[in-house]
């Protein structure tokens, strides 16, 4: 036998071993998954809707290191900063920009093959105050100024993440709540009128031609709001403002939206020739209510019992049940916080009242309404 004979016996042989060991190996671990339901815990959100739409969550930095993390891993596939891209700790003066926290949302993301949606350029909450006034005098900037740094926000804000997050929420709740009302009455409208909010979307789609540019607002389901948002929307698009899809925020409850109301939404939406997502998803188990109040005695019982359980997940699976009809329009669900652990709804409308809003329970156990979601 020659010597290449002799080392091509040699791999063959090796093959043939490997082979069998790979096969041994292979039926072992399908007979293990035939008899355990390992296969079922293994998937998460992210994996059952798979061929519907991402699956989103909003998150502290926080978060991503603690006991969470896996829960996070295993179900979502796309994530959104709760606080950290806000004007207030991003920017939080003139020539302060704060990347740290953010950057680690981004890199996080980024190692666990997940989308980031930027959340939120322009929004009348949880912004700085310095950029409404002038430095030395104290007074109200005027719209020039208004828009000048409104503009070096956005470009800077934008510039940093380009091609990390794929998305923006532009503008974020720039309509009235008030039927009487338009445009709602922040400090940027009260400056810049609407001009803000167009040109918030050509700074950002500047900065990033490729982001997906968002108008994001909530109480959507209301069909007198509804109609001001499809206005704007209608007046960016005649304008032709590079605007690309609607967020509803989708901070709902037991009580609401009805069935009939949640179709007429999608179905209002899908009309405008914009993708849609859900950004925000929460569903109390309280029934709505939209100002603040004080706590009264009804607040006391705070337990999460079989009623609020059995009324939640009905909304939950009613909810899922449209979004799936119309995941020809929906680019993304994404929830607002984790697990029943912590979310802004423990403190609003009432402060201090416990409340479960999402698929997970305090020790970040799938709750029923979770496995109505999935059974599809
Ligand atoms: C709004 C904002 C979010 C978040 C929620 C709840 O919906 O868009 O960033 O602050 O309120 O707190």
């Amino acid at each position: 036998m020659s010597k290449i004979q002799l080392i091509l016996l040699n791999y063959s042989r090796l093959i043939v071993t490997l082979l069998i060991g790979f096969t041994i190996i292979s039926s072992c671990s399908s007979t293990r998954n035939a008899h355990h339901s390992t296969v079922v815990s293994n998937k998460g959100l992210k994996d059952y809707y798979q061929s519907y739409f991402p699956i989103g969550v909003a998150v502290s930095p926080h978060a991503l290191y603690s006991d969470e993390s896996g829960l996070i891993k295993l179900n979502f596939n796309s994530l959104t900063p709760e606080n950290d891209m806000k004007m207030e700790t991003i920017h939080p003066k003139e020539l302060v920009y704060n990347w740290k926290t953010a950057d680690a949302i981004v890199a996080y993301a980024q190692q666990n093959n997940m989308k980031v949606r930027g959340h939120t350029l322009i929004w009348h909450n949880q912004v700085p105050d310095w950029i409404f006034k002038d430095a030395k005098t104290g007074k109200q900037v005027s719209k020039e100024v208004l828009l000048q740094r409104i503009k070096e926000h956005i470009t800077q804000v934008v510039n940093h993440f380009k091609g990390k997050v794929y998305a923006w929420d532009v503008v974020n709740e720039a309509i009235s709540d008030n039927p009487k009302e338009f445009y709602r009455n922040s400090k940027y409208f009260e400056i810049c009128r609407e001009e803000f909010i167009f040109k918030a979307f050509q700074w950002a789609h500047e900065a990033d031609p490729n982001a997906v540019l968002f108008y994001n607002d909530y109480n959507e389901i209301s069909a007198t709001k509804r109609a001001k948002i499809i206005t704007l929307i209608n007046k960016l698009k005649a304008s032709r403002i590079p605007i690309n899809a609607v967020g509803l925020q989708s901070h709902w409850a037991v009580d609401q939206p009805s069935k009939e109301q949640l179709e007429a939404t999608l179905n209002d939406f899908s009309k405008l020739g914009l993708k849609l997502q859900i950004t925000e998803l929460d569903i109390s188990v309280y029934p709505k209510e939209h100002q603040a109040r004080e706590k009264r005695e009804e607040d006391f019982d705070t337990s999460f019992s079989a009623a609020k359980e059995e009324k939640q997940m009905e909304q939950f699976k009613m909810c899922f049940g449209l979004f799936r009809k119309y995941k020809e329009y929906i680019s993304g669900v994404s929830f607002w916080n984790i697990s029943d652990r912590q979310s802004w709804l423990d403190n609003f409308p009432v402060q201090n009242r416990k409340d479960y809003p999402l698929l997970f329970d305090r020790n970040l156990v799938h709750k029923k309404a979770y496995w109505e979601v999935v059974k599809f």
